[in-house]
């Protein structure tokens, strides 16, 4: 059912589980600054020491091991490897603990697929302006080249940046995630294109430099919800839903696979809001220059975070200021066939992945993907035997299985979200996503393992030994 090779993996992210905020000469990022502004996050809560796998390495790889994962995605954390950002000084500690978790996971046979970067800016960054300056692109390339230098020999699967939407809106629009701005209308336009820049440039480097010798691939992942209209056959539901649709995963995909720019639909919207509101002077969504690096063609794979689905209706707006949500004129609803689980966004739609896959492979020239993040958390009473979890997990891939063979989509692997409990960012702990659950009462941070963690190693049993193509 699956085609030999097939990744199956498991992720986590360096701020949410590694604790060690400050050990052996890391430097601060973001997300310990708004941690520790009150009132950001849920309880207070912060991710100081978090699962701990900064000195609890060992305890996951057991997790990973237990599980039978071919590949485990982790994230670097920037200002553990470069302090203040920039490679004018490298905390050996930082290469030291990424290296051993590297050497460990292959010895085990499993392939670290690694993310640069996951929502956690170094402090001293975002002291120069962050994701809203220029010079950031630049920057971004050095730590990808330090990396690709440092870890490249063993490392083939990279991802440059993790959810450039989410770090864009959450971070800079609607201030729910670092850095806490609230920008509104403007500041995560300007975000996403220096991510974008960033993720090029880092492309082109390991393209020209790293890749003739290291043979690996890199990408960026990118989140979308699958978006279908509110009333099938209603014209202004269906145009709602494609604008939607360009709003967030076209945002990317569209520069990144298709034109090398925004999606046109995305731009003629911003700019007849700003018409409207009368905001003069340039587009909001800022253009590509002669200056930067080509966007189209950087990356080697598409790599796809799914979580839930959305009807889609047109309105929705927050009147006469400026603000993302106006742009898109779009309104997401629930179906009410869906079950809430969890966090009140996650509606379990398992079929929207299968959607959403057909609709990369048609829209983004049929890529080779990776589902690199999909999951389903718990909240409020944490059940150990999480029976609806383990339907999640079973529906989902059979649901990706179908893609593969009738839509005939290329999928090469599928990353559950996430090995244990973590850091679930402004719900602090209060949101369960892992197949292992942390007791975070206990110093020593026990892992044990959930049903659904159960479950998913005996799926990976079962397919990793009948692969066939
Ligand atoms: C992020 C993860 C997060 C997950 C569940 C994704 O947006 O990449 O860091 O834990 O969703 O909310």
């Amino acid at each position: 059912m699956f085609p030999r090779d097939f990744a199956w993996g498991a992720g986590t992210a360096a701020y949410q589980i590694e604790g060690g905020w400050q050990a052996d000469g890391k430097g601060p990022s973001i997300w310990d600054t708004f941690c520790h502004e009150s009132g950001n996050v849920f309880g207070e809560q912060n991710g100081d020491v978090a699962g701990n796998s900064y000195e609890l390495w060992e305890k996951d790889l057991e997790c990973i091991q237990l599980l039978g994962l071919t590949h485990y995605r982790l994230s670097l954390s920037w200002a553990r490897l470069l302090p203040d950002g920039t490679t004018r000084h490298v905390n050996q500690k930082g290469v030291q603990y990424y290296n051993k978790v590297i050497d460990d996971l292959l010895a085990c046979n499993v392939s670290p697929t690694v993310t640069l970067y996951h929502f956690d800016l170094p402090q001293a960054l975002q002291d120069q302006g962050g994701w809203k300056s220029p010079g950031i692109a630049a920057l971004f390339d050095n730590y990808a080249k330090f990396c690709f230098q440092t870890f490249g020999d063993r490392v083939k699967l990279w991802i440059t940046i993790n959810e450039p939407h989410v770090c864009a809106k959450l971070g800079h629009e609607d201030g729910l995630h670092a850095p806490g701005l609230k920008e509104k209308g403007t500041a995560a336009y300007l975000v996403g294109h220096n991510m974008l820049r960033a993720h090029a440039t880092a492309w082109h480097s390991y393209s020209s430099v790293y890749r003739p010798e290291q043979k690996g691939a890199v990408s960026l992942a990118l989140n979308s919800d699958w978006l279908e209209p509110s009333q099938q056959g209603c014209k202004e539901d269906v145009a709602a839903t494609e604008r939607d649709l360009a709003f967030t995963l076209g945002w990317f995909a569209w520069p990144v696979f298709v034109t090398g720019d925004y999606p046109e639909i995305m731009r003629s919207a911003i700019d007849a809001q700003s018409r409207k509101l009368g905001h003069s002077g340039a587009s909001r969504l800022p253009r590509f220059s002669n200056d930067d690096p080509t966007i189209l063609g950087t990356a080697d794979f598409f790599a796809l975070n799914y979580y839930t689905s959305r009807k889609v209706k047109s309105g929705g707006g927050c009147g006469q200021t400026l603000c993302m949500k106006s742009d898109r004129d779009a309104e997401e609803v629930l179906d009410s066939s869906w079950p809430i689980c969890g966090a009140s966004w996650l509606a379990v739609a398992p079929d929207g992945l299968r959607k959403l896959l057909k609709y990369i492979k048609d829209t983004f020239k049929n890529p080779a993907v990776y589902v690199t993040e999909n999951g389903f958390s718990q909240v409020g009473l944490l059940q150990i035997e999480d029976v609806q979890r383990c339907e999640f997990y079973k529906e989902t891939i059979m649901e990706m299985a179908t893609a593969i063979q009738e839509d005939g989509v290329d999928v090469r692997g599928y990353f559950a979200w996430s090995l244990m409990d973590n850091f679930e960012w402004a719900d602090g702990y209060s949101v369960r996503f892992g197949l292992f659950h942390v007791d975070f009462s206990d110093s020593k941070r026990s892992r044990t393992i959930y049903r659904s963690g159960r479950e998913y190693a005996r799926i990976i049993s079962k397919y990793k030994s009948g692969q066939s193509k």
